[in-house]
């Protein structure tokens, strides 16, 4: 009899490890999608990283929202998108640089419950700061400065209200130290890093995660034409799991400034 109860012991505690197993990855995606769904905006979303972060947001099960200028990549994206996992995709074709976008975007989204944010796009000059333009000096401020710290005001103010949400701000490595010959670039993402870890205090009681991610040198289209196939050498999916993990773990609160390399 002791035996028997024994095995049972056993075969049971068995049994439970294996439903846990199994079931971790559902909870996991059914409670991101409580706490950040169903609709997840993307800002810079037709390539890159921003593609590559609006595709990892939709296979958790998010309906999502792609911004860009470009429409004929951010269509092509979101009907790959829709296909692979079945979840509805809207664009939003517009320039991040200019000021009209953030309006367009709230009216784009308005009848739609919004869960989180994704602000990826970025702008930067490329050279001695005394070369750039007036033009690249304020495009680099309005897109890397001016229209996500709008956004983030408004999307702060609409998840506290609704006691949840999300937002993820993809800042760089760069924001650590200056860089020569991208000078303002980098300063505008110790910008976004500064601002979020204020804002990520505010807002953290009210059960909305800010949280900014400050990856290092990738392959995608941007940084290929400044930089060698070997110092953008990483492929760069591998990378994009972290920021999501931070932002979809409780632990992302932690530490709103997290870089490791994989
Ligand atoms: N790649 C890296 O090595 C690296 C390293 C550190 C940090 N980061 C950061 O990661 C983010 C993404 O970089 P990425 O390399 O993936 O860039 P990317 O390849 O140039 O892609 C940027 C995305 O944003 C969109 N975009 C750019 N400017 C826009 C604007 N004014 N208005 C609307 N959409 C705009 C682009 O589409 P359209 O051109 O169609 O608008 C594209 O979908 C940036 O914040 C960057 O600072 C990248």
């Amino acid at each position: 009899m002791k035996y028997l109860l024994l095995v049972l012991v056993v075969a049971l505690a068995i049994l439970l490890e294996y439903i846990f197993q199994i079931f971790p990855t559902e909870i996991e995606n059914s409670e991101f999608k409580a706490r950040y769904g169903p609709w997840c905006v993307v800002a810079g979303a037709s390539e890159g990283l921003g593609e590559q972060l609006a595709r990892q947001v939709a296979s958790k099960g998010l309906n999502v929202v792609l911004v860009a200028r470009t429409e004929s990549k951010l269509l092509k994206v979101a009907s790959s998108i829709r296909q692979d996992y079945l979840v509805e995709v809207q664009t939003v074709v517009g320039d991040l640089s200019k000021q009209d976008i953030v309006e367009t975007v709230k009216k784009q989204v308005e009848n739609l419950e919004i869960g989180s944010l994704i602000y990826n796009a970025a702008f930067g000059g490329n050279g001695l700061l005394e070369t750039y333009t007036d033009e690249t000096i304020s495009q680099t401020i309005n897109v890397n400065v001016n229209t996500l710290t709008y956004m983030l005001r408004d999307f702060v103010k609409k998840f506290k209200v609704q006691r949840r949400g999300g937002i993820l701000i993809i800042s760089s490595l760069a924001a650590v130290s200056g860089i020569p010959k991208f000078s303002q670039y980098a300063a505008t993402k110790s910008y976004q890093t500064t601002l979020v870890k204020g804002v990520w205090e505010e807002v953290r009681s009210h059960n909305v995660d800010v949280v900014v991610t400050v990856p290092g040198a990738i392959s995608t289209r941007r940084p290929s034409k400044y930089m060698t196939p070997q110092q953008t050498n990483r492929d760069f999916k591998p990378h994009l799991k972290l920021p999501l993990n931070l932002f979809g773990s409780w632990e992302a609160g932690r530490d709103p400034s997290w870089y490791r390399d994989q």
